[in-house]
Parts: C-alpha cells; sequence; structure tokens
C-alpha cells in the first residue's frame, strides 16, 4: 500500500479517488482535518477497502511510527501543508510550523522506518514529496518560464515554508540516501477546490451575488493545470521517477487573472444566466492588492515529458468549462464548506481512531 498525507484536501482527495478507480493498491490517507481538510470529499469511498483514513498530525512521530510499523507502506506521497498565500501573510506561524517542522517530523520518522527495511524494499521506497512553482519566485513579463534548475527566490511565507520543507527533502537524500522525489506543480483547479483560492471563490460568489474581489491590476499571470492531470503526472513520477531528482509539472496555460476571471463569468452566463440578464461581469471588484503579490509563475514541464512521457490530457478551455459545471452540480458541497457542516462529517461518518 502506500501512504498519503493530506488526502482529504484539494489535490490529496482528487489523488486518492483517481488512484482507487485505477489500482487495487490500498491508500493509508493521514490528514490533520484542518480547516482545509474536507473527507465529504471522499464519501464515495465509505464502503471502500482500500481507503483507510486516519485523522493525525504527519509530524506526531508516535502516530505515524505505529502506521508505518503496521501497514508497511512502499511510498509515501507527502500533501500535507498549509497552502493558501493569504493565510500565510496574515498567520505565517502555522505555515512554519505544518510545512518545515511537521514535514521535517514526517521525513526523520520515514527515515527511521525506511532503516528498518530489508535492502530490496529500501530500494523501491519512494518518499514523493509535493512542492509548488511558487518556491522559484516571480517571472518579469519576457522571462522564460521556470526549469528545474532555476534558483530558488521564494517570495511569501507560503513559498518560503515550502522551499525550506524541499530543502530538507533534498538534504535527507543527500545525506541518508532516502529515495525521494520532489514535483514542482504550477496552479492547479478543478473539483474539491476550497472557495478561498481564485477560481473555486469568483465561482462560487458569482452564484451567490457577491464582489469578484481582483487584487491589484489583475494582470498577474499564473500558469493553470486540471487537477486530474496534476494527479496522472505524480502517479507517473511515483512510478518512474529517478529517487534524488525533481519535476516540473505544468500545461503550459498562462492566463493574467483579469483574463480568467472574465472567461468564468463566461461560462456561467452560458450555463447558468443572471436571472435580472446582466453579465456576471458587472460584480467584478479590482481590491487592494495582496502585500508582496508575485507578477507571473509559468512551468517549463519538458523534463517530466521527455523523461517520464507525461502529458496533460485536458486543455485550460476543457478543463475550466468541467470545472465551473462541477460547481454548478455540487450546490450542497458548497453549501455544506460554506456553512461549515463539512467539519461535522468526521464525527457522522469516520469514528476510527488511529
Ligand atoms: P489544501 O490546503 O487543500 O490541503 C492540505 C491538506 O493537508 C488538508 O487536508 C489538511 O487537513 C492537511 N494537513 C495540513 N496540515 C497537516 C498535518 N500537519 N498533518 C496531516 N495533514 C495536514 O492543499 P492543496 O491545494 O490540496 O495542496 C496540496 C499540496 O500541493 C501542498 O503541499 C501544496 O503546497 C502543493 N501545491 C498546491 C498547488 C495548488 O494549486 N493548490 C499547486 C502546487 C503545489
Ligand atoms: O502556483 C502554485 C500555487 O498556487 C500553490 O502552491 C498554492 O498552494 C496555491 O494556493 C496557488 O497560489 P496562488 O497565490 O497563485 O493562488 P490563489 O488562488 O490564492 O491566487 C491566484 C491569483 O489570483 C493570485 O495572483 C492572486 C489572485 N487573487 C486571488 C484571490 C483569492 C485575486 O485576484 N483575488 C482573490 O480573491
Amino acid at each position: 500500500m502506500i501512504l498519503v498525507t493530506g488526502g482529504a484536501g484539494f489535490i490529496g482527495s482528487n489523488f486518492v479517488l483517481d488512484w482507487l478507480a485505477q489500482s487495487d493498491e490500498p491508500i493509508l490517507n493521514l490528514d490533520k482535518l484542518t480547516y482545509a481538510g474536507n473527507l465529504e470529499n471522499l464519501c464515495s469511498l465509505q464502503n471502500n477497502p482500500g481507503h483507510i483514513f486516519v485523522q493525525g498530525d504527519m509530524g506526531n512521530d508516535q502516530l505515524l511510527g505505529t502506521l508505518l510499523v503496521r501497514h508497511t507502506p512502499r511510498a509515501i506521497v507527502n500533501f500535507a501543508a498549509e497552502s493558501h498565500v493569504d493565510r500565510s501573510i496574515h498567520s505565517p506561524n502555522d505555515f512554519v510550523q505544518t510545512n518545515i517542522v511537521s514535514t521535517f517530523q514526517l521525513l526523520e520518522t520515514t527515515r527511521a522506518y525506511w532503516n528498518t527495511l530489508p535492502t530490496q524494499a529500501q530500494k523501491a521506497f519512494r518518499f514523493l514529496h509535493i512542492s509548488t512553482d511558487e518556491v522559484y519566485g516571480s517571472l518579469d513579463k519576457d522571462d522564460p518560464a521556470f526549469t528545474e534548475q532555476h534558483r530558488y527566490a521564494p517570495n511569501s511565507p507560503y513559498s518560503a515554508s515550502k522551499a525550506a520543507s524541499d530543502h530538507l527533502v533534498r538534504a535527507a537524500h543527500h545525506t541518508y540516501g532516502l529515495p525521494t522525489l520532489t514535483t514542482h506543480c504550477s496552479n492547479n483547479y478543478g473539483p474539491y477546490h476550497f472557495p478561498e483560492k481564485l477560481i473555486p471563490l469568483m465561482i462560487v460568489n458569482a452564484l451567490a451575488d457577491k464582489p469578484l474581489p481582483v487584487y491589484g491590476d489583475g494582470l498577474q499571470v499564473r500558469d493553470w493545470l486540471y487537477v486530474k492531470d496534476h494527479c496522472s503526472a505524480l502517479r507517473r513520477v511515483l512510478h518512474a521517477g529517478t529517487p534524488g531528482q525533481t519535476y516540473n509539472i505544468g500545461g503550459g496555460n498562462e492566463r493574467t487573472n483579469i483574463e480568467l476571471v472574465h472567461t468564468i463569468c463566461t461560462l456561467l452566463d452560458k450555463l447558468h444566466p443572471k436571472k435580472d440578464g446582466q453579465s456576471y461581469q458587472t460584480q467584478i471588484r479590482f481590491v487592494t492588492d495582496r502585500p508582496g503579490h508575485d507578477r507571473r509563475y509559468a512551468i517549463n514541464a519538458e523534463k517530466i515529458e521527455r523523461e517520464l512521457g507525461w502529458k496533460p490530457a485536458e486543455t485550460f478551455e476543457t478543463g475550466i468549462r468541467k470545472t465551473v459545471q462541477w460547481y454548478l452540480d455540487h450546490s450542497e458541497w458548497i453549501e455544506h464548506v460554506q456553512t461549515g457542516s463539512y467539519r461535522a462529517w468526521i464525527e457522522k461518518h469516520y469514528t476510527e481512531p488511529a
């Protein structure tokens, strides 16, 4: 089996769902269930014996040590993190604690377990660390896209804490030989995306007749990848990646924020027209910029394509249409997230402690 951390979050839950749809190999899902963890994302797995959920902190060495001995996973896929840049500006402490300290503890407990494995199992073991393109910092308009050789220049407490965790992962490989893999993905979007991030926030606010807040001039550029394409890339890296290597993941879909918000409004105008006949664009409001706002991210994904044969399946047009439709079809999920009732899911449906 494999152990996934943070498998109740946005990307983690998509990964768990896709994995179990394609493989008989079980998943042990360790998630602390912060505000970003939502077990409702995984409700379709409730009676699936291939999904074992444990609520807990990846930095809890006693808990993790017990789980590793009991379940002997052949790999760990580390999604768990504090992930929202705006929150990192207001509460950087949580990001240092989770993304640096808890990731370090996860690595230490993993290393202790890995040291006990027979030689063949040690060789086959993988620790896949999910990082971000934000560790490379910000690009100017005409700069080439980030390659794996780009220097680290994180600008927010979030990206700085992710960069620190990347270095700890690198050191675990270089010093102790732990077979690690690190990926740097661009902005994801798709089902189960928590509506504090740009795309789901715009859809949810539009439908609720609320303002669509665009930071600054709206001309910042992000490079968007449909979440299921990220998951397929991670499966590929886990299967065929070379230990100690890093891989960039992206779909080559650069858009300015304002362009993206217009696209969402246009799709909603078609799929769910406003009752007053106006366009959702009338709800757009330019607001104060995010402090230290990175201007542009862009990923060069040639290495993963060349070495591992991975390519995204979705274009931006197909992915964003599916995403808008998903939110239109899941009003109950939105309501539970907004009222906070998704947090009661664990008490109602999962009583199994560690
Ligand atoms: P998310 O915030 O939606 O989910 C994070 C999950 O981690 C939650 O379920 C939370 O409960 C869990 N968690 C937090 N602290 C934990 C701890 N100490 N122990 C166990 N679980 C814990 O995040 P996401 O958007 O799904 O991102 C997943 C990973 O991918 C993160 O590492 C993030 O840095 C990285 N990433 C995200 C994007 C993106 O666009 N969302 C892009 C590139 C990389
Ligand atoms: O690049 C990968 C990163 O993408 C991940 O590592 C992060 O975990 C993920 O949150 C995301 O970071 P961003 O800061 O790029 O995503 P966010 O959705 O918060 O913002 C996207 C862009 O939209 C950014 O330029 C800020 C802007 N924005 C965001 C919000 C929430 C707005 O203009 N208005 C908003 O209300």
